[in-house]
């Protein structure tokens, strides 16, 4: 059996499905550079059949990745297929993901199909992706609730038709490590052709064992696939966390003895991207990429660690990309330090012009704050935090009064299609009196479900970075907003997430 595994991130496509953490063609361009640097094998760039715009983010982010291999999921329908082949044409190394459900609770109540149509549509999907693109993966969605005589004969099927890697999902998060693993092991050896394939683990996290159970699915059950998401991103609780399982098997390679390829010290970077881009707080003991992660608060730990790091650490911090907050600009720095540090950090800019751009807002953000850390510069250039022109609503500037005693008031100048527009009102506090003004010119009626302020750099005087979660018509979106005052940022989140409202054409949900 080979010692390769091969890693599949979803962050793009599984991680994007979470309520609010959908992306534009540029912010999913952006990380899957990221994901490359990183050097995982498989991005699964998105859906290609859910929306127009998924179409061409999966289409720019074939034809601008070079190293991993470029795949698109797709229903077990000609349709899907078609625009998911369409999708990845282009790829160095293009993958067609294909899927359809077999569990009986599936099968009966979502797909009102028989067992035996199931079956023959698994095939036919598999042969019809087959005509376009070499290496496809076939999903039995659900397939750890699903009749395993059942399962067996979908997947040596499928083989048959030419699927290169037959994925074995826990599509609810229901499994456990021991079983689990076996399930595979026995699907393995009781699949006449299932040599012919790389057996693949795709887990939920809903009762917190996604990586647990990959693990088990890769050393009991013999397979050289795992499926992760950056932070774990994902539907409900989330996905298998890439991070988690790369360094599990990095740090305990004596017990896994298996070869992975990713460059662990872009992990800490890609994690950053992904949480500012879908404004999903990364919880501070989490895991590798979590801020306490490393830190060792106690006393015995402290006296421990300065004698010899092993006593208490078992991975180093710089190996995933922790490095110390390092002042790296200040207000003298020129545009070409400036340049040099984006690209440090791997922040690609399309144009001159982007550049200008930034390094006009990293002027603006210098005057107000001596000591300019990483984390400001990434949160400066994320997409949020540069204004794009085909914007329906921008920030202009904000004023507001509060004292105790007093009813705080607010009064923002913002566009609306270009136009200035002032509003002004009263709120509980500042920032309710802020985005108060705003509504006062847009009237969204969009529901707030979420509001978070997060220090970037962790200190009073670092930037305050503000997520906005807002619903209307049975959409969720997320805003994310970065500055020096918190009011000012929390004007931005919302903005963000308004403009997010209003442009995003309507997706076709994967599973439903
Ligand atoms: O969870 C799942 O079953 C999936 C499949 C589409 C692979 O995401
Ligand atoms: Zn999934």
């Amino acid at each position: 059996m080979s010692d390769k595994l091969v890693i599949f991130d979803t962050t793009l496509r599984d991680g994007e499905q979470s309520p609010g953490a959908s992306m534009t063609r540029d912010e999913k361009l952006r990380i899957a550079r990221q994901l490359e640097r990183l050097k995982v094998d498989v991005i699964e760039a998105g859906f290609a059949a859910s929306s127009n715009g998924d179409f061409e983010a999966i289409q720019a982010i074939a034809h601008a990745i070079k190293d991993s291999t470029v795949c698109s999921l797709s229903r077990a329908n000609d349709r899907d297929i078609t625009l998911a082949a369409d999708a990845v044409q282009g790829a160095n190394r293009a993958r067609i993901h294909t899927f359809i459900a077999t569990s009986p609770v599936h099968m009966e109540k979502k797909l009102r199909m028989t067992p035996e149509q199931v079956l023959e549509q698994a095939k036919l999907a598999v042969r019809f992706a087959r005509n376009r693109v070499a290496d496809i993966e076939f999903s039995a969605e659900d397939a750890y609730r699903s009749e395993e005589d059942f399962l067996c004969r979908v997947i040596e099927a499928v083989i048959k038709e030419g699927a290169t890697t037959v994925n074995v999902p826990d599509t609810v998060g229901y499994a456990i490590p021991e079983l689990y693993g076996n399930f595979i092991k026995r699907l393995r050896e009781r699949v006449p052709n299932s040599d012919k394939v790389i057996w693949s683990v795709h887990c939920h996290n809903d009762l917190g064992m996604a990586v647990a159970n990959s693990l088990a699915g890769v050393m009991i059950g013999g397979a050289r696939q795992v499926e992760c998401t950056i932070n774990g991103l994902g539907e409900r609780a989330g996905n298998c966390s890439l991070e988690e399982v790369v360094m599990a098997l990095r740090t305990r390679r004596d017990y896994f003895d298996l070869d992975v390829g990713v460059d662990t010290t872009q992990i800490l970077a890609a994690s950053r991207m992904v949480s500012q881009t879908t404004g999903f707080v990364v919880q501070p003991n989490k895991a590798i990429v979590g801020a306490n992660a490393f830190a060792h608060a106690s006393g015995i730990h402290q006296d421990g660690m300065m004698k010899a790091r092993d006593t208490y650490e078992i991975m180093r911090a710089e190996d995933v990309g922790w490095t110390a907050n390092k002042i790296v600009l200040g207000k003298l720095s020129g545009r070409n330090a400036f340049k040099q540090r984006l690209t440090e950090l791997g922040v690609q800019m399309d144009s001159e012009a982007e550049v200008n751009l930034a390094f006009a807002k990293f002027k603006e953000l210098a005057d107000r704050k001596s000591e300019i850390f990483d984390e400001d510069i990434l949160a400066l250039v994320s997409e949020e935090n540069v204004a794009q022109s085909h914007d329906q609503y921008g920030f202009v500037s904000l004023s507001q009064h509060s004292e105790t005693g007093e009813v705080p008031q607010a009064t923002v100048v913002m566009t609306i299609g270009g136009q200035e527009v002032t509003g002004t009102a009263n709120g509980n506090g500042p920032v309710d009196a802020s985005l108060k003004a705003i509504e006062s010119n847009v009237k969204s009626g969009a529901e707030m479900v979420l509001y978070s302020v997060n220090a970037i750099s962790g200190s009073t005087e670092s930037q305050g970075e503000v997520t906005v979660r807002l619903q209307s018509s049975g959409r969720i979106v997320n805003g994310v907003g970065a500055d020096p005052d918190i009011v000012v940022a929390s004007a931005k989140a919302y903005l963000s997430a308004l403009n997010k409202l209003q442009s995003q054409a309507e997706r076709v949900s994967a599973q439903v």
